[in-house]
């Protein structure tokens, strides 16, 4: 008789569309019930989209046609609620005591994703929400350095305690990990982490907890959307069109996991040139609003570049600390207000319930 080791085995071969990783490691195979020849599988997905459903369907058919000794395949595919935002395949439910994890995400790196989260998260503290930050980039976090906290975060309990800085709560993998050496981090060793991350830290009420995530559209940072229980994702590019692919493909991952993309912001778009005032677009100019409007999505806003920001980021002392009523600071508050009215579906001024 067939074993439940040789039908798991065979699924293993069944990939996520479009991922590398199998159906099995995604932990959608529910249940395996044998009788005599006939195998009883249930698999969890969450998607709105039919073509993988029955991509997933035909592959797993196919999978368990090559497994000797079975004869019929009841196979059952329950859907989760694909309307309910983040859950994703395998996903957890909400983090305790917060009402929105919102994840700011790019396909390329350096294009300003942790200087976006440390800014946006202290404007929208600046107008009247509590505030939690929440490092992911477990390839090179910055987040502590840019917010000017060095120190390791306690322990009360069994819960981590965050620590804390312009008044957000922050918690980062650059706490846990040696500041000098790099960390090689495996997909199921990322989960345990993010889950133990955002479940275990005593964050109290939150109305935002903003996620830094690694660049990037692979396994990795396809994990840590399963993992975290979303509200939704921002996404951070340039305005030239090598950031804007791969703003798609991260798009494209976000809608695969249903997050819902709460809008794009356009970071790095224009030079002010302090001595002449005269505007440079150093990476062209547009191309988020573009791309915000041909694919439908939200545009949050154009953050310039400018000196300001960037040595806010290297002193720990960011420009919405530093200088809120600076033409940066101006421009991340816009982006907050923008970001409330797609959370809040209002006119993005109202604190949240406590
Ligand atoms: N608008 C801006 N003006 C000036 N400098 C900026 C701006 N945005 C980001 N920078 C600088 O660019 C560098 C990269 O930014 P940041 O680290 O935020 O990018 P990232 O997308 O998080 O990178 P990574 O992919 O490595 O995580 C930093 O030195 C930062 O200070
Ligand atoms: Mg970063």
């Amino acid at each position: 008789m067939v074993t439940e080791e040789e039908i798991r085995k065979a699924l293993e071969e069944v990939k996520y569309p479009g991922f590398t990783r199998n159906i099995v490691s995604f932990g959608m195979v529910k249940k395996i019930g044998i009788e005599d020849s006939t195998v009883d599988l249930v698999l969890g997905l969450t998607t709105s989209d039919k073509t993988v459903t029955e991509r997933i369907r035909l592959d797993v058919e196919a999978a368990l046609r090559k497994v000797s000794g079975i004869k019929t395949v009841n196979l059952t595919i329950h859907l989760q609620n694909p309307q309910i935002p983040a859950q994703g395949p395998g996903q957890q439910a909400g983090i305790p005591g917060v009402r929105h994890a919102v994840a700011v995400a790019s396909g390329k790196g350096g294009v300003g994703k942790s200087t976006v989260s440390v800014n946006l998260a202290i404007a929208l503290q600046q107008s009247g929400a509590r505030v939690g930050l929440l490092d992911c980039d477990v390839y090179g976090p910055s987040i502590p350095m840019m917010m000017g906290v060095h120190q390791k975060p306690g322990i009360a309990g069994d819960k981590l305690e965050p620590l804390s800085n312009f008044g957000i709560r922050l918690m980062s993998m650059g706490f846990l990990v040696d500041e000098d050496s790099p960390v090689i981090w495996r997909g199921p060793m990322i989960m345990k982490t993010v889950q133990q991350f955002s479940r275990n830290v005593n964050w109290g009420k939150l109305d935002y907890l903003i996620i830094d995530l690694p660049p990037g559209t692979g396994d990795t940072q396809l994990s840590l959307c399963q993992t975290l229980p979303l509200s939704g994702a921002v996404m951070v590019t340039t305005p030239q069109e090598v950031a804007l692919i791969d703003v798609r493909k991260a798009a494209a991952m976000f809608r695969k996991v249903n997050v819902p993309i709460l809008g794009i912001v356009e970071n790095m778009s224009t030079f002010i040139c302090p001595s002449d005032q005269k505007r440079y677009d150093i990476f062209g100019a547009g191309g988020g609003r573009r791309e915000a409007e041909r694919t439908g999505v939200p545009f949050l806003g154009e953050i310039p570049i400018t000196m300001e920001i960037r040595q806010g980021g290297d002193q720990g002392l960011p420009v919405m600390v530093a200088a809120p009523e600076s033409i940066p600071g101006k421009a991340f508050a816009g982006v907050a207000q923008a970001l409330r009215r797609q959370l809040e579906g209002d006119s993005g001024s109202r604190a949240g319930p406590s």
